[in-house]
């Protein structure tokens, strides 16, 4: 039985995963899109994880939040193996420790920000006050507004605010700058970091914008359902001296 350990320099470990796989569909038309991975995240992370399209990077990230099973193999989080929990056990995990950021918003145009935020901060076992939540994003001033009066950048800093109400331990961001323009996707990026910072909520983001890579701690190369490489920056880039 595999544990988390502490990391070389004594952190916990938010993440580690032993010979994981995924393979979709079977004989000649499966697809392997998780070929063996090996992964640690320290707790408290900002990591970046890049790669060609179809690399296998949303399977990694869908199995890690608890949405996905993997083939074979064992994920842990913490301590709990997530590879060994049932459909009640992961539907727990996610409630209570996870956040998602995803490409589309996905707000609900009936509802203003405030009450977007507060939709999913109802459902968590120890939500923050959705107000401090779109403060954090810099939106407390647009919570009366409702998606259609909000631009690209602003909207999906509100779905930041609605994942981080909940108090995730883990956030897990794909493609969160991916409908947005270079100068808007900074102003997300400068949340997800303020969220990183100042909460300690691991965060993982998928992204194409590779320049993403300079403010991560950790940068993770994906390929061919594989790790290739893994960086780790001693020195972080501020969000605001990144451009795409
Ligand atoms: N539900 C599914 N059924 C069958 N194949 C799938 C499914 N989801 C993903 N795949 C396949 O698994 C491989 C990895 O897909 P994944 O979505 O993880 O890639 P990705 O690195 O996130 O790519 P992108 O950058 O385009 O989002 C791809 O070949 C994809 O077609
Ligand atoms: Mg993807």
């Amino acid at each position: 039985m595999l544990h988390s350990s502490p990391s070389a320099d004594g952190r916990n470990l938010a993440f580690l995963t032993r010979d994981l796989s995924k393979v979709y569909g079977e004989g000649p038309a499966a697809v392997h899109a998780l070929r063996g991975v090996d992964l640690e995240i320290p707790e408290g992370e900002l990591v970046v994880l890049l790669g060609p399209s179809g690399s296998g990077k949303s399977t990694l990230l869908n199995i890690l939040g608890g949405i996905d099973r993997a083939t074979s193999g064992q994920a842990f989080f913490l301590k709990e193996e997530l590879t060994a929990m049932n459909d009640r056990q992961l539907t727990a995990y996610r409630r209570r420790h996870v956040g998602f950021v995803f490409q589309f918003y996905n707000l609900m145009p009936s509802l203003t920000a405030h009450e977007n935020v507060d939709l999913v901060a109802e459902i968590a076992p120890s939500p923050m006050d959705a107000i401090d939540a779109l403060d954090m994003v810099g939106l407390k001033n647009r919570a009366t507004h409702f998606p259609s009066e909000l631009s690209g950048g602003e909207q999906q800093r509100v779905a930041i605010a609605r994942a981080i109400a909940k108090n995730p331990t883990v956030l897990f961001c794909d493609e969160p700058t991916g409908a947005l323009d270079s100068q808007t996707g900074v102003s997300v990026l400068k949340a997800l970091q303020d969220v990183n910072t100042r909460l300690g909520t691991t965060t993982l983001i998928i992204t194409h914008a590779a320049a993403t890579a300079a403010m991560a701690d950790r940068v993770i190369h994906f390929a061919d359902g594989q790790i290739r490489e893994v960086i780790v920056n001693d020195h972080k880039a501020s969000p605001e001296d990144i451009s795409w």
